[in-house]
């Protein structure tokens, strides 16, 4: 399922990124690009980072 539509990224890549130490929205922002054109998905990354 997609969580950023903008940057098309998936829960799964983000789950992954997490495991493997990506542990900030900052950094999956920094890594995926996502977060930054509308924002809606800022709410569901932090949901996944919880
Ligand atoms: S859905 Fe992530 S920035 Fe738009």
């Amino acid at each position: 399922m997609y969580v950023c539509v903008c940057k098309a990224v998936t829960d799964s890549q983000i789950l992954t990124a997490i495991e493997q130490g990506v542990c900030t929205r900052k950094k999956l922002t920094h890594c995926f690009g996502v977060g930054k054109d509308c924002g809606k998905c800022n709410k569901d990354i932090i949901a996944l980072l919880k």
